[in-house]
């Protein structure tokens, strides 16, 4: 077991499937977690539930809705705050909506939580893992970002209307911009001792498709196969991200524990360095980043 003792390790999306099975497995070994949540009673529970099953252990939990740019804003002051160093940092959180709606800062929900909140969020606390001995950020991307199609730099914040029957390519497109901003994130980062890369858990069984448990025909055929992992397996790359000393200083990757997957080329964005510089600079100015990485 590769063991990350002492570090400060903070995760998103922990309350639930892949990420509370992430931050379980950091505590084992050894990582001080920080949950990030968007309901406290439920990141309560997370972490009393982890220090419960891993004696002598203490979890911090702290509160946002990711898409919400002012929260986001906070939770990062607080993290400053709290802690001189992050040592890992694990955007996890995610959501696959099944319809549109408009966040209160006029963004599409699914956009904001899956990438421009975790976007801002990496960037405000981006000096926090600098002060690191070595840092790695951790992105959860997903294969889906393969149906997204091309992205426009000047629009790509607008998934436009979709429905169930479309919701995976809208989910795709957030996907997309989480790979790409994993990437250009390691360019910016170039010569720095703080690593990024994505990753895509594989099809995992948890609350992520409108909040509720996968329990559609398709999944239940889906369990019987090696196709569809628990949460536990789903952690698995995660967790290896955060933790394998082989992977030091390997940045810019994408990891897929997708059977099969690696055998394909990359999506044609993921190749375009320009447009991945593009897709930043227009994210920093809608999240009202002065300065961003690099
Ligand atoms: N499951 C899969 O097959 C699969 C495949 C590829 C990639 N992924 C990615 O894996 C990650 C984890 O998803 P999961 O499958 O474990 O789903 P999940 O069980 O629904 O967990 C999602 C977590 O994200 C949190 N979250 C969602 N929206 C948020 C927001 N606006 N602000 C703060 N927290 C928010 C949820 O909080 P609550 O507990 O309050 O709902 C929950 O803790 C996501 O990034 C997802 O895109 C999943």
């Amino acid at each position: 077991m590769d063991l990350i003792t002492g570090q400060r390790v903070v995760i998103t999306g922990a309350t639930s499937g892949i990420g509370r099975l992430t931050a379980l497995e950091l505590v084992r070994r050894g990582g001080n977690v920080t949950i990030v949540c968007r309901n406290l009673e439920k990141g309560k529970a997370t972490a009393a539930e982890i220090e419960s099953t891993v004696a002598g252990t203490s979890v911090d939990v702290l509160v946002a809705d990711l898409s919400g740019l002012e929260q986001v804003r906070r939770v990062a002051a607080e993290i400053c705050a709290r802690y001189p160093v992050v040592d890992v940092l694990v955007n996890n959180a995610g959501v696959q909506d099944l319809r549109p709606r408009l966040t209160p800062d006029g963004f599409d929900h699914m956009v904001a939580s899956n990438y421009l909140g975790p976007f801002l969020l990496t960037n405000l606390i981006l000096d926090r893992t600098r002060a690191a001995a070595a840092a790695r950020i951790v992105v959860v991307a997903s294969e889906a970002h393969r149906i997204a199609g091309r992205l426009d730099p000047e629009t790509f914040e607008h998934l436009g209307s979709y429905s169930r029957a479309t919701a995976m390519w809208a989910y795709g497109r957030t996907k997309l911009l989480d790979l790409l901003f994993a990437l250009e994130l390691a360019r910016r980062l170039e010569g720095t001792r703080v690593t990024a890369n994505a990753l895509c858990p594989g099809l995992v069984a948890t609350n992520l498709v409108g909040g509720k448990p996968m329990l559609g025909p398709v999944d239940r055929m889906l369990s019987l196969t090696p196709m569809l992992r628990t949460p536990e397996q789903g952690a698995r790359m995660s967790v290896r991200l955060a933790t394998d000393p082989s992977l030091d200083g390997v940045t810019g990757r994408f990891f897929t524990s997708t059977p099969g997957m690696r055998f394909l080329p990359p999506a044609g964005p993921t190749r375009d360095a320009s447009l991945q510089r593009r897709i930043w600079e227009r994210t920093a100015q809608l999240v009202g980043l002065e300065t961003a990485a690099g």
